[in-house]
């Protein structure tokens, strides 16, 4: 989820590009750099931690260039492996936002011809492919490039000899911004809404030549015509692509994570190597918030796959008890990997004698330098406080370690992998739902509290559906497993507490209609949440949120995002502020 930003035109190019990567700071990086092209020269500077960071900046005198801000994936973040990467002459410069599946071995290929890298990145193998086809022709150069690249791309080059870049895109976004007389190429709109309103969105396999006052887009080497539009957004809208928050927008990004961290991970078989785990006896989660929650389900993969004992610890607890943990596999969960909690409890399993695994969103941070073993999400950088698509992808890459860790063959898991891969479309058929998620939330914004319940995977869902109403809503929220409110939380409930219900396809499912008999009659409403094909709920709930039928392994995925747009519009409707919640922060970096 790096920014990128190209220009040609009539003004200083590297004055044009910085301004236009500052638009895309709020997507998050770790580093940056510019390039442009001078009296036959490649000039180009390269620094980590935020454009902001210095006052001024000048590279070169120059009319085309390209930038990037780096959201590090491959090589940890550094100003060697900020972009843009050359190629060994120095002549070819190029960024890139995406993930080269097969730049290992293309590697491998470029050096044994001789080619030297500088750097760690997938990025480079690009720069080193376009020098070994350049003929004089950037674009057959970038075109025959393409032709050897898996995975997924937006990049721009350009070469020291000619006021001109070519840019491509595959699975990741570009956009060209038509000035009159000048050109920008970005990653995302608001880098663009400077300079100009009108834009040409780019399509996956289109190839894009920047000339001076001009441009051509080909498609399977033939030249096509995009519309070009006009964007009515302000800069803020744009930055939250249209959508009114970053949480909705996140929310909406699902799809997109779900592929890019199955991506990662699974192709014909899980690509995880489970050796950290070899002859561990039980594993202990150790984690915060919503990454707590995501441990609560991680256990109840693991148990009911693999067979495995399964503690699951607050980290801030965990530091008040300290078993032995020699046979013990620790895993931490956190997107942020700086959680001053789930670290130290990190740095005592480790003491303990625990092997550590880290699942984690941020390549380069702390969570990854601590753990002995780390295993990423691809959620991207995630701005608003609320978890949302990070939470789903820790989900993703659980199921793949709990498939892992069950020892099943290829062929027994089939049905499961099959079941993730079309997850995507799930969460989809989720996300077509949000108006009628919309109206049940928006009859839920004037009460003050509310009780989840669900009975097995679906007591964690339960807790993370309530965690998100909570900390955006401020409605009191609280989950219970079903089989607990005879305990004592039926004497919270009656009319002025709604009952949130999640349904699972499972054993458990009767015995949830049991229990939702048993709150209607205390008065309570009650939402359900259950597949397309439940019609039996309906008889006596309130309210039903339908999702896509899944196993119920993986309801944990489709009922979750149903519970976050209930939260997200049930906070809308209440008028509440979303993205930054009153007393909260993105990270909380203190004990
Ligand atoms: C979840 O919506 C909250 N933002 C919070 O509970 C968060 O999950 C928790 O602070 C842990 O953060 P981490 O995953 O970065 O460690």
């Amino acid at each position: 989820m790096c920014g990128i930003a190209g220009y040609i035109g009539f003004r200083r190019a590297d004055e044009v590009i910085i301004s236009a990567l500052k638009r895309l700071e709020y997507r998050g990086y770790d580093s940056w750099g510019v390039a442009v092209r001078h009296e036959n020269e490649i000039r180009l500077i390269k620094r980590m931690g935020a454009i902001g960071d210095e006052k001024t900046y000048s590279v070169a005198e120059g009319n085309a260039g390209i930038g990037h801000t780096r959201w590090a994936t491959h090589g940890k973040p550094s100003e060697i492996n900020a972009h843009p990467h050359t190629d060994c002459s120095g002549k070819i410069a190029v960024v890139h936002n995406g993930i080269i599946s097969n730049f290992q071995s293309l590697k491998e290929e470029l050096e044994s011809r001789g080619h030297v890298f500088s750097s760690e990145t997938d990025t480079e193998v690009i720069s080193h492919l376009i020098e070994e086809f350049y003929k004089g022709d950037l674009r057959e150069a970038v075109e025959k490039t393409i032709g050897r690249l898996k995975g997924s791309y937006a990049l721009v080059v350009m070469h020291a000899e000619k006021d001109e870049l070519v840019a491509a895109r595959y699975k990741s976004p570009l956009v060209l911004g038509v000035g009159d007389d000048e050109l920008i190429i970005a990653s995302d709109v608001p880098a663009i809404l400077d300079y100009t309103s009108r834009v040409v969105y780019l399509e996956d396999g289109d190839l894009l030549v920047l000339m001076k006052g001009d441009f051509e887009i080909f498609s399977d080497g033939r030249k096509v015509n995009r519309k070009v539009e006009t964007i009515p957004w302000s800069i803020e809208d744009a930055e939250k692509g249209g959508y009114e928050h970053f949480m909705l927008k996140e929310i909406h990004e699902i799809p997109r994570v779900i592929e890019d961290t199955l991506f990662e991970y699974l192709s014909d078989d899980i690509e995880i190597d489970i050796s950290f785990a070899a002859g561990v006896s039980e594993v202990t989660f150790i984690a915060c918030g919503t990454s707590y929650h995501a441990s609560l389900i991680g256990k109840h993969l693991i148990e009911k796959l693999a067979g495995i004992p399964v503690r699951v610890e607050f980290a801030s607890e965990f530091i008040y008890h300290q078993p032995p943990m020699h046979r013990t596999l620790a895993i931490a969960i956190t997107q942020s990997g700086e959680t001053a909690d789930t670290l130290e409890a990190m740095r005592i399993a480790k003491k303990l004698g625990a092997r550590t695994l880290a699942i984690v969103n941020v390549l380069g941070s702390t969570a990854t330098r601590i753990a002995d073993h780390v295993l990423y999400t691809r959620a991207g950088p995630e701005i608003s406080v609320a978890a949302t698509k990070s939470f789903i992808a820790q989900l993703i890459v659980l199921y793949l370690v709990a498939l892992k860790l069950s020892g099943m063959t290829k062929s027994e898991m089939e049905g499961l992998l099959d079941e993730l891969r079309i997850m995507p479309e799930l969460v989809k058929g989720v996300l077509e739902h949000e108006d009628e998620i919309r109206a049940i939330a928006e009859k839920l914004s004037d009460y003050g509290n509310m009780m989840y319940i669900g009975r097995g995977i679906g007591v964690p869902i339960a807790m993370e559906g309530a965690l998100k109403m909570k900390e955006i809503s401020y409605i009191h929220a609280e989950a219970y497993p079903a089989g607990e409110l005879k305990h004592g939380p039926f004497a919270l409930l009656g009319e002025r507490t709604p009952v949130i219900a999640s349904l699972t396809p499972d054993e458990t499912y009767e015995i949830m209609l049991g229990n939702i008999k048993e709150v209607k009659a205390r008065e309570s409403i009650v939402v359900a949440v259950t597949g397309h094909d439940d019609a039996e709920v309906e008889k006596y709930v309130d309210h039903v949120i339908r999702v896509p039928r899944t196993d119920a392994l993986f309801t944990a995925v489709t009922h979750s995002v149903a519970l976050q747009l209930l939260a997200y519009h049930t906070a809308k409707a209440r008028g509440c502020e979303i993205d930054k919640p009153r007393n909260l922060a993105k990270s909380v970096t203190v004990e």
